[in-house]
């Protein structure tokens, strides 16, 4: 094996984040295997959303590094870093809930790609903008939703979307911080296998409350407590863990199955 196939996709140096006398990150180490599928655990307040705030360069961090693909793009902004192909899952607010779902897409398509914003209602003779936002939008199960109003989609849906305007970006890392949060347990389902059947040179790290969901799709997953790396291996590893454990649970259960019934 080359040097280059053991590099990587996304290395994190002892990356901190505090805010004033609070320590949110504290000297994360951590390697992301290009084409994992890598969950990000911990309980709340460990510190999980202000790692991908960090990581995703919406927050500068107080120190360390983030190296995507072998090259330090520490100094780089947020967009700075989604045209090098890091992007994190857009906020509801990006979406434009009063034109259909195929102009959403072909929006981000049309951005990913530098051209300027036109005034609504797009032109329709670009067809290579809107066969790409058509492929997009199969990626993620939403063709026969193309012409649907944005504001009429459910909540899931909404989501599904979300993805197809991240695939519009062309990433190489996909940061989803709580994707299922207050998806129905049909959506849920349904959300794991999108994220299941992107593409494999897409690699995504998953912030998930629901442990169900996280040892269904990861083959990788970092636990954080109080901001430090506690534990990073398979799941089977993970679920063995008894730092892991305690900090779920607040003491040690050596004997105990953790994650519900996943023993
Ligand atoms: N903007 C901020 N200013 C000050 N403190 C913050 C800020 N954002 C987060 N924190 C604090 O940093 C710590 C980590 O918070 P963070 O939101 O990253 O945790 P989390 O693991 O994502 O939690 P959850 O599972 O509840 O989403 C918490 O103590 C939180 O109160
Ligand atoms: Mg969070």
């Amino acid at each position: 094996m080359t040097g280059e196939e053991l590099e990587p996709i996304l290395r994190l140096e002892g990356l901190t984040l505090r805010y004033g006398a609070l320590t949110a990150v504290d000297h994360v180490d951590l390697s992301i295997r290009e084409g994992a599928r890598h969950a990000l655990i911990g309980p709340n307040g460990a510190g999980k959303s202000s790692l991908f705030s960090v990581v995703a360069g919406a927050v500068r961090a107080t120190e360390g590094r983030v190296i995507l693909g072998g090259k330090d793009i520490s100094s780089l902004n947020e967009s700075g870093r989604a045209r090098v192909g890091l992007v994190r899952t857009f906020q509801h607010s990006s979406l434009f809930l009063g034109v259909s779902v195929l102009d959403n897409v072909r929006l981000a398509v049309e951005r990913a790609h530098g051209r300027p914003k036109r005034p609504w209602p797009m032109p329709r003779t670009d067809r290579v903008i809107t066969e790409k936002a058509m492929s997009h939008l199969g990626a993620v199960g939403l063709v026969d939703r193309c012409n649907a109003l944005c504001g009429a989609l459910s909540h899931g849906e909404r989501r599904q979307l979300e993805v197809a305007m991240v695939l519009a970006c062309d990433p190489r890392l996909v940061l989803f911080d709580e994707p299922t949060a207050g998806m129905s347990a049909a959506e849920t389902q349904r959300f794991s296998e999108l994220v299941e059947s992107l593409p494999a040179e897409i690699t995504t790290v998953v912030v998930e409350h629901d442990l169900d969901v996280v040892f269904r799709l990861a083959d990788r997953v970092s636990v954080l407590a109080a901001g430090r790396l506690i534990a990073d291996g398979s799941p089977d590893e993970v679920r063995a863990d008894a730092a892991v454990k305690e900090a779920y649970l607040g003491k040690p259960r050596s004997a105990e199955p953790l994650f519900g019934g996943i023993s």
